[in-house]
């Protein structure tokens, strides 16, 4: 079959990666891709929100199954145009996608359908919102209703933060349009686990477990970025944690879409703080994370073209998930000073050396090839990634791995998985 994959950063990379090894695949397309990917895929220079030409493109070179991989098109609804032009296509349509899209209309989800979550109150008013603040316990976290690449969320320690948080949010509109609603939430502490599960509309199939690293710098600290490493899986996240989840968390959460008439078919990201009393959610995403793709994809077992393709046919009660009894670390490669302000263009070397080596990736973030060859063309560049059969030597590879790379102004955290070291 030929498959479409739209996206172009290293959560695509990895999807790519994998659909190249599934041998029900004669051709790949992405659009718009990158260096890397295009390895894999003949890449068309169309743009993730371009719904017709997307779909005339997909028209013109008779693909079978579409793959809308990030969260803006989702939102925008273009996983919708292609089925509606009656391509099988992977991912949520715009009305599920919402339970990303809108931190609002998930927190009212989750309190309709008694999911567990930090409590919460939103407001479209910012003197309501200041008004409320008075009272509430502090810390708390204010969020950004709409999407904000990952950066809506800020944690105040005291009254006086969190009404400057209410004025960047609601009236300096410091994320947009994101931002003409908030929701006001309880603090939570705890480890925070990030379980990635198919669904159907149906059925819901949890992948293994991954942890993100969002802050830029090592001990986590600096800038919240949109994730500068992960590993897989959590120790953290035992059997009986998983069990809880299923049951109070992913099924109901799926059934509460479907109630609602918004089947949701995809990858349905749960972001969980595990707190003293229990499992809560702290987000939801309508699709793989980046960098926690980088990490379990690479450690999936069955072919994912099968398993995509029974989310969009209703059929995931029959597929059996299964992934290597191993770990993986991803380490970003970034370009210094992300995520504020970077320099782009340097020329990366070492990228030859992970050809023949088993176990070990690059997946291209922000790369681009020109006539000196492969670029950094982003704050993200390189997710380098590498198995181990458990955390410690998988995090040991990973290290060793980003020697091999070298570009100017290269920089990464270097306590990537350090709490595997607690577990
Ligand atoms: P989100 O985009 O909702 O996942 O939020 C980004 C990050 O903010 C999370 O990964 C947490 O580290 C933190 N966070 C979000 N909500 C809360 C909360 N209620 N309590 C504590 N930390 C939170
Ligand atoms: N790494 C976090 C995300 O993809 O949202």
């Amino acid at each position: 079959m030929k498959v479409l994959i739209v996206g172009g950063g290293g959560r695509e990379h990895a999807i790519t990666y994998a659909v190249s090894k599934s041998k029900r695949v004669e051709k790949i397309y992405a659009a718009p891709g990158n260096a890397g990917i295009a390895e894999l895929a003949e890449c068309a220079d169309i743009s993730v929100m371009d719904a017709d030409r997307l779909v005339a493109f997909a028209k013109e070179k008779e693909i079978d199954f579409v793959i809308v991989a990030p969260d803006d098109p989702l939102a925008a609804g273009v996983a919708d145009a292609f089925l509606d032009a009656g391509f099988k296509t992977f991912g949520p349509r715009k009305n599920a996608a919402i339970i990303e899209a809108s931190k609002a209309f998930s927190k009212d989800l989750m309190q309709k359908y008694n999911i567990p979550s930090a409590a919460s109150v939103t407001f479209d008013n910012a003197d309501e919102a200041l008004k409320y603040l008075e009272t509430s316990d502090m810390p708390v976290v204010l969020k950004a209703d709409g999407l904000a690449l990952g950066k809506g969320v800020l944690i105040c320690n005291d009254l006086d933060e969190a009404k400057d948080g209410i004025k960047t949010i609601m009236i300096d509109k410091k994320f947009g349009d994101s931002g003409n609603k908030v929701v006001v939430e309880e603090f939570m502490t705890g480890r925070e686990v990030s379980v990635l599960c198919y669904s159907d509309g149906k059925t819901i199939k949890p992948m293994t477990s991954a942890q993100d690293h969002k802050r830029a710098g090592d001990n986590d600290t600096g800038l919240n970025t949109g994730g500068m490493g992960t590993f897989s899986p959590s120790p953290f996240y035992t059997d009986e944690i998983a069990d809880f989840c299923q049951k109070n968390i992913y099924q109901p959460t799926i059934d509460a879409m479907r109630q609602e008439g918004r089947e949701f078919k995809g990858v349905l990201f749960v972001g969980l703080m595990l707190t003293e009393k229990g499992p809560k959610v702290l987000e939801f995403n309508a699709r793989f994370g980046d960098p926690e793709a980088q990490v379990v994809i690479p450690r999936m077992k069955n072919d994912i073209i099968d398993v995509m393709e029974a989310c969009a046919d209703g059929t995931l009660d029959k597929i059996d998930l299964e992934f290597e009894d191993n770990a993986a670390v991803c380490v970003m490669l970034a370009s210094d000073g992300y995520p504020v302000s970077y320099k782009k263009g340097f020329v990366i070397s070492g990228l030859d050396t992970f050809k023949d080596k088993e176990g070990y990736y690059a997946f291209h973030s922000g790369t681009k090839l020109t006539d000196e060859g492969v670029v950094t063309n982003g704050g993200r560049v390189l997710g380098v990634t590498a198995l181990g059969s458990n955390l410690k030597e998988a995090r040991e590879n990973a290290y060793k791995a980003t020697e091999w790379i070298d570009f100017e102004n290269k920089y990464m955290r270097h306590d990537i998985g350090k709490a595997i070291d607690e577990a």
